[in-house]
């Protein structure tokens, strides 16, 4: 892949671009940002890391939206990060003005881009970036579900002192407190995590990572997660960038899938250089499918407040 844009060149977006420059996942990063000198004072403290890392990726900052030009994919980053104590949804009125902004700009600058959403609330923003463009849903997905498999892997890496990687987890539904981690279709190199880890704290895992961006928002108190996040962005662009056909959980716009249509939210999704090539269907169990459906109404909600 030639060129991604980054739009916010926050903490989020910064450790994104870090990563793709790092391990040279695409021959130019730029990071565009409304706020004067920022995003240029960004692209020149991770090009002094050249050096380091033995990289040659071009890094740029820019305020001018022309800079999104032949984008092969936009991340967008942009947006008020929520406070302690405020779900995703109460930053979304103020989000959906900024991302409405950007769209009209990768519309104009960039018409053939992929978009991939980072900012939130993650769903309803995909949902509303679909919308706003007319484009395929192969074009325009978000990330939440990597993230949140990542938290959850780690902490049953905590719990049972296994290498991190040896461990697939997967992680459905809306990135909110209703998110749907299934147990079921995690393990340890293939054996089921059951086998090593009680059902009870199976559970607490599952709520610890339903929590996992409030629990370091509360820690972190003036910031949200930023490395975790970045590292998942830059995950999802290697595996369109690399054309690898990863199967990861991507916020993808669902046409009948998991009997929703017109949603944006979290589903096994294969990644190549079109995009999201594919949504894949799991047979989930009743439980299953009763959390995603919990999950489904709570993401609905918010896309129908933007219908209104
Ligand atoms: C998180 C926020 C960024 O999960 O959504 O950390």
């Amino acid at each position: 892949m030639n060129k991604v844009v980054i739009m916010g060149a926050g903490r989020v977006g910064e450790t994104t671009a870090q990563i793709l420059a790092e391990q040279e996942i695409c021959r130019e990063v730029v990071l565009i940002d409304i706020r004067e000198d920022a995003p240029q004072g960004v692209a020149l403290d991770i090009l002094q890391t050249s050096p380091f890392f033995n990289f040659d990726t071009l890094v740029r900052g820019s305020n001018d939206a022309v800079d999104l030009s032949d984008a092969d994919l936009v991340v967008i980053t942009a947006g008020i990060p929520r406070k302690p104590g405020m779900s995703r949804s109460d930053v979304l009125d103020t989000n959906v003005a900024i991302i409405d902004g950007i769209v009209d700009d990768i519309l104009r600058f960039a018409p053939n881009a992929m978009i991939l959403v980072v900012s939130n609330p993650v769903d309803v923003l995909t949902w509303r970036v679909w919308q706003r463009t007319g484009w395929p849903r192969k074009r325009v997905f978000g990330q939440a579900g990597v993230l949140d498999a990542s938290r959850m892997a780690a902490f049953i890496a905590m719990e049972t002192g296994f290498s991190a990687r040896d461990i697939t987890t997967l992680v459905l539904g809306g990135h909110g407190d209703s998110m749907v981690p299934v147990p079921r279709f995690c393990t340890i190199n293939g054996v089921p995590i059951s086998h090593f880890v009680s059902e009870q704290r199976i559970q607490d895992i599952i709520q610890r990572t339903r929590e996992g961006g409030a629990e370091i928002l509360a820690l972190r108190k003036n910031s949200s997660a930023y490395d975790a996040p970045g590292a998942s962005v830059a995950a999802m662009v290697d595996a369109i960038s690399h054309n690898r056909k990863r199967l990861l959980p991507c916020v993808a716009i669902l046409q009948g899938e998991y009997g929703q249509t017109d949603i944006a939210m979290g589903v096994p999704c294969v990644l190549n250089e079109e995009g999201l090539a594919e949504v894949v269907q799991l047979e989930l169990n009743q439980e299953e499918v009763s959390s995603f459906q919990r999950s489904a109404a709570a993401v609905k909600q918010d896309i129908d407040r933007l219908r209104a």
